[in-house]
């Protein structure tokens, strides 16, 4: 028999997401972003972004279903991103969820935003060998995780002690006045800069700061770094060389996150580093989890970017997962939950 088909919403942030797949196969990945209306606030606005849910749900969802070319009778279960996020934003997605479950008469789902994050890599990989390190890194979080079984929970290792990862590309952005978000600019800036031209400093690496916090992240020393190189560099009226601060900034972020990676996969001794999140999209730190990985033997495995940054795909993915695991359905009453833990 075929394996499930089961669609999932996503709606946590600006990201407005309908996936659909069946086993470890993507058949369809329909998104509509409010991102545009976000950007002269330099942040997302969490009522602009609830409203333009509500606008995009039905369309997304029937774009979703004709991609596939399936109807929702076709449809096996219904997932949906019940937490982490915005309360506002998750309560859309959950509330259209179980008005679907309910008519079309099909299990519905609550997933872990994070945990989705994790497994839309098996829709371009496939199963994911286990135990696994999984970094998270996106605009709220910057997580290292033990995955020892993706449909059962996750063990933290470490997080972000202040800004996550995305927030400090965001920010560092913003200073830079290159717009929002500002991870994909800083990406493409950096390009043309040199990414040896200024140390700014690699937070929580220095041997006092690795016996508390060996797994953690901290951002904000960073992004102040930053913030006070362009200020002097201003102050005594010399122009600000945007690419370069951008390279050097990126390579800060890149070189502390892959360190830390590896190193959680050789302390847990872990052949499979997953990345997931809208920063796995990062280019240079794909390439440079990719070179430290391959030295010590470690597979790294990265979605490809349409698939890192939110959508509903991923979402899919890890109930297609719970399906067939034979995990339960939640139940109808299923709450949104912003501060969802893993
Ligand atoms: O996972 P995501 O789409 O939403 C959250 O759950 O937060 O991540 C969004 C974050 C933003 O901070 C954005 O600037 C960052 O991911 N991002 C990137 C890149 N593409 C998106 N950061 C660095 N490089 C990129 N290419
Ligand atoms: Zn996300």
């Amino acid at each position: 028999p075929d394996e499930p088909l089961v669609l999932g919403i996503e709606t946590s942030c600006d990201e407005t997401g309908v996936g659909i797949v069946r086993g470890h196969t993507l058949l369809a990945d329909a998104l509509a972003s409010s991102v545009d209306q976000h950007a002269r606030f330099g942040g997302v606005v969490p009522e602009v972004a609830s409203r333009a849910h509500l606008e995009a749900l039905v369309p997304t969802m029937q774009r979703a279903l004709d991609e596939a070319k399936v109807t929702l009778a076709d449809i096996d279960a219904i997932a949906v991103t019940s937490g982490p996020g915005l309360a506002g934003a998750l309560l859309v997605g959950v509330a259209a969820a179980k008005g679907y479950a309910l008519a079309a008469d099909k299990p519905i789902y609550g997933v872990n935003h994070l945990a989705a994050h994790v497994a839309v890599d098996t829709l371009e990989h496939g199963p994911l060998p286990e135990p696994a390190v999984a970094m998270l890194v996106s605009g709220g979080h910057s997580s290292l995780l033990l995955v020892d079984d993706l449909t059962n929970g996750v063990e933290p290792l470490g997080a972000t002690i202040d800004d996550a990862a995305g927030e400090a590309f965001d920010k560092v952005a913003r200073l830079l006045g290159l717009g929002f978000p500002g991870g994909p600019i800083i990406d493409r800036t950096a390009r043309e800069g040199d990414a040896a031209s200024i140390a700014f400093p690699r937070g929580l690496t220095a041997p006092k700061d690795l016996a508390a916090h060996r797994f953690d992240f901290s951002f904000s020393g960073l992004k102040t770094a930053v913030a006070r190189w362009v200020e002097t560099r201003q102050r005594d009226g010399e122009p600000v060389p945007v690419a370069d601060v951008s390279a050097s900034f990126q390579e800060a972020v890149c070189d502390v996150l892959t360190a830390k990676a590896i190193d959680a996969c050789l302390t847990r001794g872990v052949r499979t580093l997953v990345i997931g999140g809208g920063v796995a999209a990062n280019s240079r730190l794909r390439v440079l989890a990719e070179q430290r990985a391959v030295k010590h033997g470690i597979e790294v495995r990265v979605p490809r970017p349409q698939l890192c940054t939110d959508n509903g795909a991923m979402v899919a993915a890890l109930g297609s997962r719970l399906v067939a695991a034979g995990v339960a359905p939640s139940r109808l009453d299923l709450p949104a939950d912003s501060a969802m833990p893993l």
